[in-house]
């Protein structure tokens, strides 16, 4: 008979350690990027809270605008996902 040991008893090994630090480190990217998610809200003033649609933002936030979006922005439509609108205003632009 061998003496195969198939039931070999299992250790927690380095490359178990190295498994648990690449599941902690995604886990806080994952809840970093979360809270990165929002930026500057919308200004609660006259001009926005009156503006309804996303072409209407950028004809002042667009290149040509008074106030362009700054270099590099990001070019996602859902303008709302990031900068959050004002409390007393429940529209959203598409
Ligand atoms: C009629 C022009 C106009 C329109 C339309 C407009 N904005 Fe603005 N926006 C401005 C101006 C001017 C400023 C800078 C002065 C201020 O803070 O009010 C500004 C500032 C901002 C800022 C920066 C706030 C800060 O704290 O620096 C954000 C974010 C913003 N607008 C988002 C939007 C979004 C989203 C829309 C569409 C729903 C929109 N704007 C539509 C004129 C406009
Ligand atoms: C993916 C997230 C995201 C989306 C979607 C987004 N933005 Fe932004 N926006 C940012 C970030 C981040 C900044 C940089 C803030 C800073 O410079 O501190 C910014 C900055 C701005 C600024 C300049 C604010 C200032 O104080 O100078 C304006 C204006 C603006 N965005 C408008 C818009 C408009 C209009 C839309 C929709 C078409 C939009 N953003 C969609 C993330 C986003």
């Amino acid at each position: 008979m061998s003496d195969l040991n198939v039931k070999e008893k299992w250790q927690f090994g380095k490359r178990d350690f190295i498994f648990l630090g690449v599941v902690a480190v995604v886990v806080l990217v994952l809840v970093l990027g979360t809270s990165d998610r929002t930026t500057k809200n919308v200004p609660s003033d006259a001009i926005h809270l009156h503006v309804d649609s996303r072409a209407e933002c950028m004809t002042c936030h667009g290149v040509d605008g008074i106030k362009p979006q700054p270099k590099g922005h990001s070019r996602a439509d859902q303008c709302f996902q990031c900068h959050m609108q004002p409390k007393e205003w429940h529209q959203k632009p598409q």
